[in-house]
């Protein structure tokens, strides 16, 4: 059932192509973008003025990158929040809040209570789950399901994938009821979202050499810091979880502007560093903070855009992932991450489907 591949991640991650042709499928009705089962009709969304995403672990991160994407298209304040912080404090809630709960499993303890705890105090809740009928689903006014089919592997991949597609296109809708965007707008930008799809692809046919080689740099390693700004810095946070999770390796993610508050001190030659620097108006700043830690011998490793010869100057090792709108790069940036993590615990003789101390769902607190 691994379908030739070594193990499920390896499958899983190959899957995910598909994840985001099928995330979209239905989504685009007669030039209109269009999410039925949200549960609340235009006007009800029109209202809505404050958007919380909670979530755990590697859901939790979808959620950093829709809060950029909610901000920047429909001007909505969003804040994200892990559900085991969210349900034990007093966050504002109005009936024009909106609570977007993101789970995989859709059985996640904390997740669950947050969801029950949002309905009580008057939110609405949507849910955004790869699990048909699961109390995440079952539990929320309307739901998005993410179509990634069966997760095995315990880590999380095509999952994520599918959650970040599925953000992607409630802060589209928003941005549209909002009248923040065209629907001229949000149609060719659904239409980019397909490109990815290729985009990764792309990126599983070609990159295999670099990834390795860039595994090599790491494996020896007692420690990593994954960087980057903006929607660079989201994608180094699930790329540090990654690599921790299942190589059991200590990563850190940190936005590149406070590495000089801070975590600079650790770097000595060698160290390794993973940094995302894709093109995006944050490029500059994100390659003079590799330049700081060049300077102290750090090994650096970096995600950039094919065509970007110059990166070369100061990395160690690049992995190249096709040309992106920066709204859209944590849907291909996140790629290769995946695959540094999982060659990285396979040199260091893990089990990548079964991660010691993990559970693929987690219903306790
Ligand atoms: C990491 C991972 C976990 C889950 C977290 C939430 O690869 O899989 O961090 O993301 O336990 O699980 P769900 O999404 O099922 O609520």
């Amino acid at each position: 059932e691994k379908g030739g591949y070594p193990d499920f991640m390896m499958k899983e991650i190959f899957e995910q192509p598909r994840v985001v042709r099928d995330t979209l499928v239905g989504r685009m009705v007669g030039g209109e973008l269009s999410i039925d089962e949200l549960g609340l009709t235009m006007e009800e969304l029109n209202l809505i003025d404050r958007v919380y995403v909670i979530a755990c672990g590697t859901s939790y991160h979808a959620g950093l990158i829709a809060k950029n994407l909610i901000e920047a298209w429909a001007r909505i304040p969003c804040e994200v929040e892990a559900a085991s912080e969210f349900r034990y404090r007093n966050p504002i809630i109005t009936p024009s809040t909106l609570v977007v709960a993101v789970s995989q499993s859709g059985e996640t303890a904390d997740t669950l209570a947050a969801i029950r705890d949002a309905r009580i105090k008057g939110a609405k809740v949507f849910g955004i789950t790869n699990v048909v009928g699961s109390p995440v689903a079952r539990e929320s006014d309307g739901v998005i399901y993410t179509k990634a089919n069966k997760e095995i592997a315990v880590a999380s991949t095509k999952s994520f994938i599918g959650q970040v597609v599925s953000l992607t296109l409630l802060a589209l809708l928003l941005a549209q009821v909002k009248g923040k965007l065209t629907t001229g707008q949000v149609r060719m930008l659904f239409r980019e979202i397909g490109d990815t799809a290729e985009q990764i692809q792309h990126i599983l046919d070609t990159q295999e050499q670099a990834i390795h080689e860039a595994a090599c740099a790491c494996v020896d390693a007692q420690s990593a810091l994954f960087v980057g700004r903006g929607m660079g810095a989201a994608i180094a946070h699930e790329g540090a979880l990654k690599l921790k999770e299942i190589s059991y390796l200590h990563a850190e993610a940190y936005a590149a502007g406070e590495m000089k508050h801070g975590p600079i001190a650790l770097i000595d030659p060698g160290f390794p560093v993973i940094a995302v620097a894709t093109r995006s108006p944050v490029y500059d700043k994100t390659v003079s903070n590799l330049k700081e830690c060049e300077a102290r011998g750090a090994k650096i490793i970096v995600v950039a855009t094919e065509g970007d010869a110059d990166i070369t100057e100061i990395a160690d090792h690049v992995i190249y992932i096709p040309v992106v709108r920066d709204a859209f790069s944590p849907i291909t940036a996140t790629v290769p991450l995946q695959l540094l993590a999982r060659e990285v615990a396979i040199m260091r003789g893990c089990d990548v489907d079964q991660p010691r101390n993990l559970a693929k769902s987690v219903t306790v607190e």
